[in-house]
């Protein structure tokens, strides 16, 4: 995928943000699904219990977008210091889960339940009705339902 200014559209990335001086990510983790691939593309980066989780500038800035470009749900985002950001994927393409999630990838413009439009490159939409999240995925799908716990 190539690069393109950030000013168009309007991406509004949400959650916390981690800055370096080559790239800012930032991570949602309502939008998480732990499908771990930022923790397996970029190990030193990306570390779950960590403080900071993130930590941009143990890599360099085009392999960390790289990997934030492979998270499926749009929980990373990120934007290099001269100001681009991630260009969109053509064709827009979907890929339904097994446990009711879509994950799309395009130039998306979502609707959310309030009627305000959100600017997107990737996301995991849910499509099972349990989210509190929505029209995001919020990983309530994968949870094991309460009262069960790991043995
Ligand atoms: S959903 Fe994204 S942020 Fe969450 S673990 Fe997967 S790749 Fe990482
Ligand atoms: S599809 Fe995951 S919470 Fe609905």
């Amino acid at each position: 995928m190539t690069e393109e200014p950030a000013t168009t559209p309007a991406l509004v990335p949400t959650g916390c943000d981690y800055p370096s001086p080559d790239i800012t990510v930032w991570y949602d983790a309502r939008r998480c699904r732990h499908a771990a691939e930022c923790v397996r593309g970029a190990p030193d980066v990306f570390q779950v219990g960590r403080k900071p989780r993130i930590l941009p500038e143990l890599a360099d800035a085009s392999v960390v977008a790289e990997v934030v470009r492979r998270c499926p749900t749009g929980a990373l985002h990120y934007r290099r210091a001269d100001g681009t950001g991630e260009a969109a994927q053509t064709p827009t393409t979907l890929e339904f889960r097994s446990d009711g999630a879509i994950w799309i990838r395009g130039d998306l413009r979502l609707e959310s339940p309030d009627g305000s439009i959100i600017a997107e490159r990737r996301a995991a939409l849910c499509g099972c009705g349990q989210s509190a999240n929505g029209p995001f995925c919020d990983a309530a799908c994968i949870r094991p339902p309460a009262g069960i716990t790991d043995a």
